[in-house]
């Protein structure tokens, strides 16, 4: 037998009682405070010189390395689940101590944006600016010294930096996304894509980029782990949350359009903060070993995974962002637009 209060109840007893709103999925749809659409998405794809038919990404189920030739069919199949947003890393044949295959105007990149504005040319295509992918020693700047001492020589990145997204935004690219974190680079490359007169190419700045673990799938994926040393001089300290602003404030004052953090359930808290203090839109970087985690669990039958994966895509909407980069964007569509109505 279950005791049933009958008579008057305590004074304390709760008059608010939150359950009321909860207590069916409609009364829960109308006062939720979050929703995921997909053309929050932006969905990244990596482009791959070396390859003639895609290559499925082990550390990634469900991605691949892209061959120029098979991305108009991608496209396709990524507009019809309604994601309206890509985001392209290339991986080049050659690389060079300067990254120098970046700016080639046929290179993959700068290939995959024509095929890919042919295929939906209502698609955005944006582009990470990196040169980790394109140097021989994987360090996403000018290399000065190696050895025990890695120095990354900044101001002369710039340059390189400015080509490549001179390169991405002449091929066609609307946005640029300058990844490497050199100082001054937001600024540097709209100066130099404003006086290509390229000045409708907005810039999506990694503005707190971190020294993560999480990246590791991708480095795997993108060919992209740094020959000697690591990243800890230009990617963020983890431990640091007020530096993330100042790197805000000064991605604002050079020029960024988007600002992003990255990686994004970690730092969800760097997101809030960020969040409150800007205007600008707000993107995060659900990254490589975020999703790479849910996967590993769901293999094994741990977790479900579309509740898991739309309930770290909403937490981070909840903390302050406005779009999502997210290796789930065309399932993660898929399964909002199944849940709609009744
Ligand atoms: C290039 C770059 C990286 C990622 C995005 N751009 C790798 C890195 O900084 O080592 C990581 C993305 C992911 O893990 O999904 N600098």
């Amino acid at each position: 037998m279950h005791p049933r209060p009958t008579t008057a109840l305590p004074g304390n007893f709760p008059t608010r009682r939150p359950r009321r709103l909860r207590q069916s999925e409609s009364m829960r749809a109308l006062v939720r405070e979050q929703h995921l659409r997909a053309d929050q998405f932006i969905y990244p794809l990596f482009v791959s010189e070396r390859i003639s038919a895609p290559v499925a990404i082990s550390s990634m189920p469900g991605q691949y390395n892209w061959p120029v030739a098979a991305l108009a069919a991608e496209a396709e199949r990524i507009a019809a689940t309604g994601v309206r947003a890509v985001l392209l890393f290339g991986i080049p044949e050659e690389k060079d101590a300067i990254g120098s295959s970046s700016w080639s105007p046929d290179g993959g990149v700068q290939q995959a944006i024509k095929a890919i504005k042919r295929a939906v040319p209502e698609m955005v295509v944006m582009t990470d600016v990196c040169l980790c992918e394109y140097t021989s020693h994987g360090h996403c700047g000018v290399l000065l010294q190696s050895g025990d001492h890695i120095l990354i020589d900044n101001d002369p990145s710039l340059e390189l930096l400015a080509r490549q997204a001179v390169s991405h935004a002449a091929a066609g690219a609307d946005v640029v996304a300058p990844s490497d974190m050199m100082d001054g680079r937001v600024g540097y490359i709209r100066a130099a894509l404003d006086r290509e007169g390229l000045t409708n190419t907005a810039i999506m700045a990694y503005s707190a980029k971190y020294a993560s673990a999480f990246y590791g799938p991708f480095r795997e994926a993108a060919d992209s782990t740094p020959q000697v040393g690591d990243r800890r001089s230009y990617q963020m300290d983890p431990a640091n949350g007020r530096e993330a602003l100042r790197e805000v404030e000064l991605d604002i004052a050079e020029g960024a359009d988007i600002l992003m953090i990255k990686p994004a359930t970690l730092y969800l808290d760097v997101l809030a903060r960020v969040r409150d203090r800007v205007d600008l839109p707000l993107a995060a970087y659900h990254v490589s070993g975020e999703y790479a985690m849910l996967k590993a669990a769901v293999e094994r039958g741990w977790l479900d995974e579309r509740r898991a994966a739309l309930e770290a895509l909403t937490a981070i909407r909840r903390a302050g962002a406005d779009l999502i980069i997210t290796y789930y964007a065309p399932d993660a569509a898929l399964w909002l637009s199944a849940e709609q109505g009744f």
